[in-house]
């Protein structure tokens, strides 16, 4: 049979678990391969730290958090390998012939599609099964993670408003989504937060304001605001935009390095946000203003039935995908079933909410401002 290696790499995110065992259950008991564990994503690839995955190993991991083989966010072609940045892309071709792999499975979001594009491109057989609670991988319907996260959001944006409502509060809550506004406008959507502010749409704190004294006006003084964490107010947006084009246009490595430093900086002032927002809330409205950060609550805990099922789909469809020998490829979900799309495709293709997705319209219809 065949001896197939498998990692999990980028943030953790619920169904994990359900992807790994869906992949090995199907690659052991119906095609007869060999399943070889790498901890730590890329990392354990290149350090060859392999842990045994047989039937034992995969029973009991279905309705896990996390992952059981451990993450990183290592970059192949650029990891820090005792305080040195180097390139081990051929350590890590290395390893896979020393293992005698036919194939490798990445389980990742988007930085991990690039990843693995990198390695598909030197010449290992690579799939690649997409999870993120950022819901930002291009050329799939949705990703594992993504369905769990919103539900815990949502949950969170529902009890948000005892305290708002109580106590007349505005209050800010922090959602993550990397540089994509799902999960926010998502569980904005589900919860009926007032307002969603998102990436997609930058927003003026004067248009916010207002929204929040109207409630007030009509008897409703609080609002709850479901912010992502990539949203933007327009200057800042600007400048952050400013940055950007200024590393892309950056010719010579020199002018790249200043360019990226300066961008860093621009980020890093803009870390406070949620409580800029908030400050500047309770300033324009007098309504005292408070902010929540969600953070890796959203990601930690049992996957929903969504994400299991998910993750059992993907993952099995990936098995057979190895079996017949296909690879370069993301396993997407589209419209319930399981579909091949070259990797290639789907690298560096983040999916942001489009401005006039029906979510967005939905909001809109519903009376949710959007800061715009
Ligand atoms: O990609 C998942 C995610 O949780 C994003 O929503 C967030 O921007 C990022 O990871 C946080 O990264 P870290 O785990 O490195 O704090």
């Amino acid at each position: 049979g065949k001896r197939v290696g498998i990692l999990t790499a980028g943030g953790d995110s619920p169904g994990l678990n359900a992807a790994i065992r869906g992949f090995g259950k199907a690659a052991i008991g119906r095609h007869g391969m060999e399943l070889i564990g790498f901890r730590d994503g890329l990392r354990g690839l290149v350090e060859n730290r392999t842990q045994v995955l047989d039937g034992a190993a995969l029973a009991g991991i279905l309705t896990v958090g996390g992952t059981i083989l451990g993450t990183s966010r290592d970059k192949p072609h650029k990891m820090v390998i005792d305080g040195e940045v180097r390139d081990m892309v051929p350590t890590i071709i290395e390893n896979y012939e020393r293992n005698k792999l036919d194939a490798i499975v990445c389980i990742g979001g988007g930085g991990t599609a690039k990843n693995a594009n990198r390695l598909s491109q030197a010449g290992l057989n690579v799939i690649h099964l997409p999870k993120t609670i950022d819901n930002d991988i291009a050329h799939t319907d949705t990703s594992f993670g993504f369905s769990t996260a919103l539900g815990i959001a949502t949950e969170a944006v529902d009890r948000l408003h005892s305290t708002a409502h109580s106590h007349h509060r505005v209050i800010v809550v922090e959602i993550m989504g990397h540089k994509a506004g799902w999960l926010a406008l998502g569980a904005g959507i589900a919860g009926g937060a007032d307002i969603i502010l998102i990436p997609e749409i930058p927003y003026s704190v004067e248009s916010i304001a207002e929204s929040v004294r109207g409630r007030a006006t009509s008897g409703r003084n609080f609002s709850v605001i479901a912010l992502a964490e990539g949203a933007r107010d327009l200057q800042d947006a600007a400048d952050l935009a400013a940055a950007g084009a200024l590393v892309k246009g950056a010719s010579t490595p020199e002018a790249k390095a200043a360019a990226a430093k300066h961008k860093a900086a621009v980020e890093a002032a803009h870390r406070d946000n949620p409580f800029k927002l908030a400050n500047r809330l309770e300033e324009a409205t007098g309504l005292e203003s408070r902010v929540t950060i969600l953070g890796y609550v959203q990601r930690g805990g049992t996957p929903d039935a969504n994400d299991r099922l998910l993750g059992t789909l993907l993952g099995s469809a990936g098995a057979q995908l190895v079996e017949e020998g296909r690879f370069g490829i993301t396993v997407a979900s589209q419209g319930g079933d399981a579909v091949p799309v070259p990797l290639d495709e789907v690298a560096g293709n983040l999916k942001t909410v489009p401005v006039d997705h029906p979510w967005v319209k939905a909001a809109r219809d519903v009376g949710t401002g959007l800061g715009d």
